[in-house]
């Protein structure tokens, strides 16, 4: 038997492997996919998507007000302006840049461009789920690393866990939705460990909340890691989670492999401009964060008072362990018309709470200290 009979067998029985495994696999729709949410009731507390409550920079909203005069054009211009500013922003070329209809899109295209069924994603548990929803589509398998003890990244496990089977490392930085964060020395060591046939995916959806200075971003790694990409997102801090836009920064490479999976013209006109508009209004950025963060500290000063127990964060969220189950706690303030959580199935008796307005946060609060009264809240701990 020749070699090519051989690995025309072989190339066979792995087409006839994934097959099985595709047809057999039951259809599991992605968790995020916003069609499967129950609706917000009207004039609800929202504390539930980690959005900006504060919204888009004035500029922006003049922007979005003004958007008729370019509705009938395609983006074209808007686009490569966007992309020029971020390229400034990081000091790279236009080329390590890629736009995405949210971070989401991102994601998504990470995993189509780098995993199929033979390949794993490895991603700590419980984390921000796109990644592995869309793996589990490709039918490509995860690799879940729980937590350390205090709730971050075992990044040390998960460099171990990769393999030339790894298509995918993803590490949410700081993690939803435990707000915690993984430093820039562990992040070293990380991206020295992991095998470069490996896409690593720094996500940094909530950079601009962190202030440990321990802290930083992954950018300053891709020059000698080209398997490194950051992605980033205007939703947060930008205040735009309705516009969806979001961006890649990487190498040329795995940026072209990634521009492969978009749709074409993925970017709307009026949301580019309102994203340039934002990029240059660093005011808007530093009063969202010097507010967001303040209300976080002082709602975590209240928790200590209350002595319950929370997980330091450094995003715009905390999440409190309520010490049981918290689905029916997460009803409770449903009906108090504060929308709060959700469950997540590794860590059930945790509360997430996205840090509102200053008198958003107060209410939920009041709520949470009627639901659980201080005692009890004491007790379970
Ligand atoms: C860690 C993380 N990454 C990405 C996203 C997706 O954000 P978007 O698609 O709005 O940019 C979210 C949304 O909450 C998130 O928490």
């Amino acid at each position: 038997m020749t070699a090519a009979t051989n690995s025309r067998r072989e190339f066979s029985r792995i087409v006839a492997q994934s097959l099985a495994a595709a047809f057999a696999a039951p259809h599991v729709p992605p968790l995020l996919d916003a069609a499967q949410r129950k609706p917000t009731p009207a004039g609800a507390v929202r504390l539930n998507f980690n959005e900006n409550p504060y919204g888009p920079s004035p500029k922006a909203r003049a922007a979005l007000a003004d958007c008729s005069p370019i509705a009938n054009r395609y983006p074209d211009e808007a686009y490569g302006q966007v992309i020029a500013a971020l390229a400034q922003k990081y000091n790279v070329r236009s080329e390590n840049i890629l736009l995405g209809c949210g971070s989401t899109e991102i994601l998504r295209a990470v995993d189509d461009a780098f995993l199929d069924p033979s390949k794993n994603v490895v991603a700590a548990a419980p984390t921000f789920e796109a990644v592995l929803d869309y793996a589990r589509v490709l039918h490509s398998n995860a690799v879940p690393i729980p937590l350390t003890v205090d709730h971050r990244h075992d990044l040390p496990k998960m460099a171990a866990a990769c393999t030339s089977k790894t298509g995918v490392a993803y590490v949410c930085n700081p993690n939803n939705p435990t707000g915690t964060i993984v430093t820039r020395d562990e992040l070293a060591a990380f991206v020295q460990a992991v095998p470069p046939s490996a896409l690593i995916v720094v996500d940094e959806a909530y950079y601009d909340f962190a202030d440990d200075p321990r802290y930083s971003s992954a950018v300053e790694f891709i020059p000698a890691h080209p398997n490194v990409i950051v992605a980033r997102t205007f939703s947060k801090i930008y205040g735009m989670a309705g516009m969806r836009l979001g961006y890649a920064i990487g190498a040329k490479e795995p940026i072209a492999r990634l521009r492969e999976q978009l749709v074409q013209d993925n970017g709307n006109a009026a949301v580019l401009q309102a994203a340039l508009v934002s990029l240059a209004d660093n005011d808007h950025v530093a009063s969202c964060r010097a507010q967001l963060n303040g209300t976080r500290q002082w709602l975590c000063a209240e928790l200590t008072k209350d002595s319950r127990p929370f997980i330091p964060a450094q995003a715009n969220f905390v999440m409190l362990d309520m010490g049981t189950d918290v689905k029916p706690v997460i009803e409770q303030f449903r009906a108090r018309n504060i929308i709060v959580g959700r469950r997540f199935a590794a860590m059930p008796n945790f509360l997430r709470v996205t840090i509102g307005t200053q008198p958003e946060t107060e209410s939920f609060l009041a709520a949470l200290r009627e639901i659980a009264p201080v005692r009890s809240a004491r007790a379970a701990a």
